[in-house]
């Protein structure tokens, strides 16, 4: 469904990508770990095109993302961002509905607000937070309306960067499982980006370990518990001690 071949990004000097190779199967999860400030939110925003990489090849159903064409490309997908990203001025059901009233999807306002609400119930949101602004919300709580929103339009492909981080244990319980049922049930494609072990282990396919600009390590979940690799070891066990420097 995915693949990466060879892809390469610089921010001036520093360089963040250096010869991504990744394949995602489709209807599978596959989860990114490494360090932070390696370049697991970067190598996303490639895949999406909001940010273009400077050399390689990244391709969607064999399809080339740079020559597609941008507003049936970007229909097929949904995002959730890490710092959230919610329209301030908009409400809590405009912002999950937003893809269902502007663009081709073009819903009748009463329509697009019932979906809305549904899909916030799936994160758990009561309907009154509906019409709340973002401001008035937790951080928890505008993490997760920024979920129903990646999820609203039932994309084939799903991209969460750090979806449980902030969440509550029983709240971050709920949203893998989630992550989870679009999976299985839907059959999308998804490729989340997470510090959360737990989150890991309850909905990654597949994992991978990015490190030093290339994934340096791919495997399922019983594997990475029982590779020699010593990044993924001290990554997993969260230990200050070994390959993996302490300040970045
Ligand atoms: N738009 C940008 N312009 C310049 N540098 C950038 C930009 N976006 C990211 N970077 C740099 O790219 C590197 C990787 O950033 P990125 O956000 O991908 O890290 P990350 O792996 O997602 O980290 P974290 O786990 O902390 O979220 C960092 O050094 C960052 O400063
Ligand atoms: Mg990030």
């Amino acid at each position: 469904m995915i693949e990466l071949i060879g892809v390469h990004k610089a921010f001036g000097r520093n360089r963040v990508l250096q010869g991504v190779d990744l394949t995602i199967p489709g209807g599978q999860s596959m989860v990114i770990i490494g360090g932070s400030g390696t370049g697991k939110s970067v190598l996303l925003k490639c895949i999406l095109g909001l940010v273009r990489h400077d050399t390689g090849k990244i391709l969607l159903n064999g399809q080339d993302v740079t020559k597609a064409d941008r507003d049936p490309f970007l229909a097929r997908f949904g995002m959730l961002f890490q710092g959230g990203a919610l329209f301030d001025s908009l409400r809590v059901w405009e912002n999950v509905a937003f893809r269902l009233m502007h663009g081709a999807l073009k819903r009748p306002k009463t329509e697009a607000r019932e979906i809305a609400i549904e899909k916030l119930r799936r994160v758990g949101l009561a309907p009154e937070v509906a019409d709340l602004y973002p401001a008035e919300l937790s951080g928890g709580m505008q993490k997760r309306v920024g979920l129903a929103r990646a999820i609203a339009a039932s994309p084939e492909i799903i991209f969460f960067d750090e979806p449980t981080t902030g969440l509550d244990p029983i709240m971050a319980g709920v949203i893998n499982e989630l992550i989870r049922e679009i999976v299985t049930e839907m059959g999308a494609t998804a490729m989340t980006i997470t510090h959360d072990m737990t989150s890991v282990r309850a909905i990654a396919d597949r994992v991978a370990m990015l490190h030093g600009g290339l994934i340096r390590w791919t495997g399922t979940v019983a594997e990475m518990d029982t590779t020699p690799d010593p990044y993924v070891q001290q990554f997993i066990h969260g230990r200050a001690e070994g390959p993996i420097p302490s300040v970045r």
